[in-house]
């Protein structure tokens, strides 16, 4: 396989905006021509962001899972198309190759008729970072039906109202799933999520961690009886694999939700030929993906990043994608450098939370191991301080490979603005510059292009984009007015991103974090009202005010102000402790706040509206720019806040 798309050079990257900006048809028609298409497209792109309505490749028919699998078999059938690690590194590494992932992705296909899903039905994954979870999401792919895969660190409660919401009827889990020395009850979760739930008709339970769980007669059963009877089936019918479904290039591929300024998450919609075509895109072009490479995401599948950079990116590329189970910092440390050495990494992809962790060890767990496979490094997910940029620089890429800071978001499916490995400039902490294909923009508050430079000599805005890529989001699931509302209906004629950016004079972007409501605490997208709702919900609390602060490791941290009924203050750890279990109830443990707060009102104007903005600058101990608090209801409030600040 080779990848004439792929930018070899800043004059190609130049020529090649250009020509994606000037005739976008042309320009994404040659890139799609080195996909596998059961028909080609009628039309390139039709679209307004009015509606929205954006169709790519209109009219084409394919299934995604022949360009991540099928295609490759005949030069790369015994080649890694995935390198497990497992949790413990004293377990047996798996490698699944071309032709392994063929046959198991065609089991699970058939497994998944055999129980009545048919192409179009929601299936809901739920499971660890195991192979299991590669073949179920491309078994899915395979016989058109559409995954969404919640991540394990969600509550039964979040994935009732997920299943609920998709109006699923399927799902695949695991009995538990191995987490550092943890083992998280996956099968127990799906179990509460399900009571009352008359909607689910099967449960297909992978035996990962042999947690003894319950199997109720009719809905559950086991992957692996399954996955026997479906190869029987396979064997006996002649076949050597399941036939791909003939997809619509612009037929649902995969839910996947995520957290907005409101309190319900959205199911971000995306569609499978463009999804497909830009996931490919980025990946061979961001990393500089060379044939036999081996590729270390560190992203979980339950988010965008693994969907796009563990799956579908590299697999539709035929390359070799490294697959952790693990976490960054047990047994100890040294394990992302042990993992680097034993499978000789070329590209690694992680976040800054990450980086920073294992910052805070010191360079000991980098004492005597072997770096010198990798090639290019990548981060993704929050804004890389300048600090962390250069330890992972320095001491990770020893100052000879490229780093690409690669900034894009669940509902744009892949990157949209970072540097190309070694071919366009770095600058630490900036992103820099747009793929092909996408025209950023800076706006002001009434969504006019910002041209007036500050005192540093930045343009400094809320990042819009002007026009569809590929991989942009298609609806939210059920409700495509809200995907109108969030998303193209703040500024006219635009995609709002919700994050802020500055601009400099060689056009080089840097994303300065969310402007709207939502957090991104560790790199997971957390929405303020959601954890607000969560809070609220337990019995002693009045009224809750959530807001994000810097945090060293996370990025941003989690600050609560909650108003408690009076009786409620005999034991304030005690009731905190109750607070933080209701959350991991309602949310899971990855939106517990860091710090609550216990106050006697907020700071509210007088038609009632809390003045979020002076919550942050006192949770940020930004404590002499308040501002005018005039206005405010009650502005002794501020003084009670301030002076119990934690
Ligand atoms: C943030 C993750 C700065 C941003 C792929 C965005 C970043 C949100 C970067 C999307 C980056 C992601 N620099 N900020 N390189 N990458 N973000 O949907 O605020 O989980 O809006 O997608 O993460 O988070 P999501």
């Amino acid at each position: 396989m080779s990848y004439p798309y792929q930018i070899k050079s800043l004059e190609a990257y130049h020529k090649d905006y250009n020509e994606s900006v000037e005739n976008p048809e042309k320009f994404w028609a040659n890139v799609a021509e080195n996909f596998l298409w059961k028909k080609k497209w009628d039309s390139v792109l039709n679209w307004n962001f009015k509606d929205p309505k954006v169709e790519w490749f209109s009219g084409a028919k394919l299934n995604i899972t022949e360009n991540c699998i099928d295609r490759h078999l005949e030069s790369s059938g015994d080649k890694p198309a995935i390198i497990w690690e497992p949790n413990n590194p004293e377990d047996r590494v798996r490698v699944v190759t071309y032709n392994i992932l063929h046959k198991r992705v065609s089991q699970v296909a058939q497994m998944l008729i055999n129980n009545g899903v048919k192409k179009g039905d929601r299936v809901c994954i739920y499971m660890g970072m195991i192979p299991e979870l590669a073949y179920a999401v491309l078994g899915c792919a395979r016989i058109g039906a559409i995954h969404s895969v919640v991540f394990g660190g969600f509550s039964a409660q979040s994935i009732a109202d997920r299943l609920y919401d998709a109006g699923a009827e399927f799902i695949i889990t695991c009995d538990g799933a191995y987490r550092g020395d943890k083992v998280i009850p996956l099968k127990n979760v799906i179990d509460d999520a399900l009571i009352g739930n008359r909607s689910i008709k099967k449960v297909i339970v992978y035996t990962r961690t042999r947690t003894p769980i319950s199997m109720l007669k009719g809905r559950d059963l086991w992957w692996e009886d399954e996955m026997e009877h479906a190869e029987y089936q396979l064997e006996k019918q002649g076949k050597i694999h399941f036939p791909a479904e003939e997809m619509d290039a612009e037929d649902p591929l995969f839910i996947l939700y995520t957290s907005g300024s409101t309190g319900k998450p959205k199911g971000v919609v995306h569609t499978c030929a463009g999804y497909m075509v830009w996931t490919n895109y980025t990946f061979v072009n961001a990393f500089q993906y060379q044939l036999g490479d081996i590729h270390f995401c560190t992203a979980d599948i339950g988010w965008i990043t693994g969907h796009s950079y563990i799956v579908y990116g590299p697999l539709s590329a035929g390359a070799t994608s490294l697959m952790f189970e693990g976490v960054p910092t047990w047994p100890n440390a040294s394990r992302f450098w042990d993992i680097v050495e034993k499978h000789k990494v070329n590209i690694l992809y992680t976040a800054p939370t990450a980086i920073r962790s294992l910052m805070g060890f010191g360079l000991d767990p980098l004492k005597g191991k072997d770096l010198s496979s990798l090639k290019v490094l990548g981060t993704v997910g929050e804004p890389i301080n300048e600090e962390a940029w250069h330890w992972y620089d320095q001491n990770i890429g020893k100052g000879n490979c490229p780093v690409v800071d690669t900034w894009w978001q669940t509902e744009t499916g892949g990157v949209l603005i970072t540097n190309l490995a070694g071919v366009t400039p770095a600058k630490p902490s900036w992103a820099t510059l747009p793929m092909p294909g996408v025209q950023p923009v800076l706006v002001d508050e009434n969504g006019n292009e910002v041209n007036v430079k500050d005192e540093s000599g930045l343009l400094k805005g809320n990042l819009c984009i002007k026009a569809p890529w590929p991989g942009i989001l298609r609806t939210t699931y059920g409700d495509h007015e809200r995907c109108r509302t969030n998303y193209f209906a703040t500024y006219e004629n635009l995609y709002f991103t919700g994050d802020g950016a500055l601009k400099d004079e060689n056009g080089y972007y840097r994303i300065t974090g969310r402007v709207d409501d939502v957090l991104n605490v560790s790199g997971h997208r957390i929405g303020t009202a959601e954890v607000e709702n969560a809070i609220n919900m337990h019995s002693g609390v009045v009224e809750s005010a959530v807001v994000g602060y810097p945090h060293d490791i996370k990025g941003q941290g989690i600050y609560a102000f909650v108003i408690i009924m009076g009786h409620m203050h005999v034991n304030d750890a005690e009731t905190r402790l109750d607070i933080l279990q209701t959350v991991t109830r309602i949310i899971g443990a990855i939106a517990k706040p860091d710090k609550i707060q216990f106050v006697k009102g907020l700071p509210k104007t007088r038609s009632g509206k809390i003045m979020r903005r002076i919550l942050r600058k006192i949770a940020e101990n930004e404590l002499s720019s308040l501002g005018d608090t005039s206005t405010l209801l009650d502005p002794t409030v501020v003084d009670e806040i301030v002076g119990g600040k934690l």
